[in-house]
């Protein structure tokens, strides 16, 4: 029998978990690895007001693997990132405007890292109206492609950039703001993401520039209109929060999005990332 009690919450993307002890999450090595399987098999767990501390993230997630720590310094407890619009929270707030469009995180890496495996969010205030995060199954979106499309756009290769992403969100960036983004090396991805466990899932959303050896504006309508089609309504989960509560997602078989609040919200997440193992390709 599984450790967990998990209920499905829509046909492609989700499950709850309940009666889990925060505790036991941090302590037991068989709760991490029943939570990598239901990973795997769900794309998202959600935790309904698990009342998860800091400290017992971090070392539930050291359990899943390795932890980012690239971002440190930002909250008192290593391992841990507020992500919140609100700078008294964290001074690069304004970067965390792009979660506002689908994505996957880390994308447009530093250097060649493999993007994040997961990443799980806490919830320690949430947003009066909005603010909900919605995940879609890009899994499910390969598959729902008809045979001809997947020889198709199983050939196509799509270069990724900080720049496409923050351009999205900041209306007359000014020339510094602009260079600043360009410091980040460009990454190009296969549009179809093998993974090792032979299934495959599409890598697109707000870092997606434009598809290589394809007219840019031909290219940029193809990845809108397959963005469009991977985040209809039925492959979508939109989890409204509630304090206390804490999500976990795949990062590599997810894309994901928060919905618009209002920016003075003290909307604030404690997120902990898992680094990665697994390149795109
Ligand atoms: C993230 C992210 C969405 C949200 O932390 O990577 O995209 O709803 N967050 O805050
Ligand atoms: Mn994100």
């Amino acid at each position: 029998m599984s450790l967990l009690t998990i209920n499905k919450l829509t046909a492609s993307v989700g499950a709850e978990v309940r009666g889990l002890d925060p505790d036991l999450m941090a302590a037991d090595d068989a709760v991490g690895a029943a939570v990598l399987d239901a990973l795997e098999d769900n794309g998202v767990l959600v935790f309904p007001e698990l009342g998860l501390q800091p400290e017992a993230q971090v070392a539930f997630c050291r359990k899943l693997g390795e932890i980012d720590h690239s971002s440190d310094g930002h909250h008192p407890v290593a391992g841990i990132y507020p992500v919140t619009l609100d700078k008294s929270k964290n001074a690069s707030a304004a970067y965390l405007r792009a979660t506002f469009d689908w994505h996957i995180d880390g994308c447009t890496p530093t250097n060649d890292e493999p993007p994040q495996k997961a990443t799980v969010l806490s919830a320690k205030q949430v947003a009066e109206r909005g603010g909900e995060t919605e995940f879609a199954n890009s899994y499910a979106a390969y598959e729902a492609f008809s045979d001809d499309e997947k020889r198709r756009f199983g050939a196509l290769r799509v270069v990724h950039s900080l720049e496409a992403s923050q351009r999205r969100v900041h209306a007359d960036p000014s020339p510094e703001l602009v260079a600043k983004w360009r410091s980040r090396p460009t990454h190009e991805h296969p549009l179809v993401w093998t993974h090792r466990s032979g299934r495959r899932s599409l890598v697109l959303g707000a870092s997606a520039d434009y598809v290589v050896g394809m007219d840019r504006d031909e290219g940029r309508a193809l990845l809108a209109d397959l963005l469009d089609r991977a985040t209809q309504a039925d492959l979508v989960y939109s989890h409204s929060w509630s304090v206390g509560d804490t999500v976990i997602w795949d990062n590599n078989g997810v894309l994901h999005r928060a919905a618009p609040y209002d920016p003075d919200s003290p909307r604030e997440m404690l997120r902990t990332t898992v680094l990665g193992d697994e390149p795109i390709q």
